[in-house]
C-alpha cells in the first residue's frame, strides 16, 4: 500500500468547495421549510392574489427536488471530506528522514512496527521501510520518496566506503530507483553476476548494496540514495539526510 501526499493548495480548494456546497444545501432547506410552512397555512400553490408568496414556493416538488440533490451533493461532499481528512497528513509526514527516527515496516503483516537488528536476516532479503518520528510517532510515510531499504550484510564482502557508513553489516538506501522513480521491490540474482542485487523491475536496473548501491545492469543513471543509520541495544535509527539525490531523474 502507498500512500501519497495531498497538496496544500488542495486541501483549500476542496475546503471552500465544501463551505459552498453546504451553503447552497442549508439555503435549499430554508427554502423547503418556508414552503412548507406556507403550505401548512394553506397557500401551497401560487397565486396572483398572493404577491408576496415566495417564488422559490412555486413548485414544492422542485424545491423538495433540489433539496434532494443539494443533500446528496452535500453527503458525497462530507463523505469526500472525511476521506480528505483521513487523507491530510500530520506534520511531518512528508519530511525526508531526519537524524534520530525510528524506523518501521512499511508493509507486510510487521507494517507499523520497529525495524530492529533481529528483523534482518545476514545476506538479505532487505527491509522496506519508513523512517518514524520518535517523538511526535509520526511516521514520514506522505512521501514516497521516504521509502527505504535495509539489509545486513557480511562486513567483509562491503567496499570501504560502505562497510564506513554500517552498523554490523547494515546498510540502507532510498527504496526509489534513481532511472525513473519506480520502487525497487526486488531481492534477485544479478543478470551480470552470481551475487544477488536490488533490482527494480520497471526496466531492470540493478544495484549492489555492497558497493553503496551503485547501478552494476540496467538503465538507472546513478546509485541509490544512502542512508547513514546508527544501532543501539538492537535498535536502528538514522543518523543523518540522506547521502545522494533520492528518486528518478526528470524526464527530458
Ligand atoms: S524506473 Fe527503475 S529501471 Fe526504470
Amino acid at each position: 500500500m502507498r500512500i501519497f501526499a495531498f497538496n496544500q493548495s488542495e486541501h483549500h480548494e476542496n475546503d471552500a468547495l465544501r463551505r459552498k456546497s453546504f451553503a447552497f444545501f442549508l439555503a435549499d432547506f430554508q427554502r423547503l421549510l418556508a414552503c412548507m410552512t406556507h403550505s401548512t397555512h394553506g397557500t401551497s400553490s401560487p397565486s396572483s392574489d398572493n404577491p408576496a408568496e415566495p417564488e422559490s414556493c412555486v413548485c414544492a416538488a422542485q424545491t423538495r427536488r433540489t433539496l434532494l440533490i443539494g443533500a446528496l451533493a452535500t453527503t458525497a461532499c462530507f463523505a469526500g471530506s472525511g476521506h480528505a481528512a483521513a487523507g491530510e497528513d500530520p506534520p511531518g509526514a512528508d519530511e525526508r528522514p531526519q537524524k534520530g527516527d525510528v524506523l518501521v515496516f512499511s508493509e507486510g503483516d510487521q507494517e507499523g512496527k520497529l525495524v530492529t537488528f533481529t528483523d534482518l536476516p545476514l545476506g538479505g532479503p532487505p527491509v522496506h521501510a519508513w523512517p518514524k518520528d520518535p517523538k511526535t510517532s509520526v511516521v514520514r510515510s506522505a512521501s514516497r520518496l521516504n521509502e527505504i531499504l535495509i539489509i545486513r550484510l557480511d562486513p567483509a564482502g562491503l567496499d570501504d566506503q560502505t562497510r564506513a557508513r554500517a552498523q554490523d553489516g547494515i546498510v540502507a538506501y532510498s527504496a526509489i530507483c534513481s532511472h525513473a522513480g519506480c520502487p525497487v521491490t526486488a531481492w534477485v540474482k544479478s543478470d551480470v553476476g552470481d551475487k544477488e542485487v536490488f533490482k527494480c523491475m520497471c526496466h531492470n536496473s540493478e544495484y549492489d548494496p555492497r558497493q553503496g548501491a551503485q547501478v552494476v545492469f540496467g538503465p538507472a543513471p546513478r546509485r541509490l540514495a544512502a542512508l547513514p543509520l546508527a544501532l543501539s541495544d538492537g535498535s536502528l535509527t538514522v543518523a543523518g539526510n540522506f547521502i545522494g539525490k533520492v528518486g528518478g531523474q526528470q524526464p527530458g
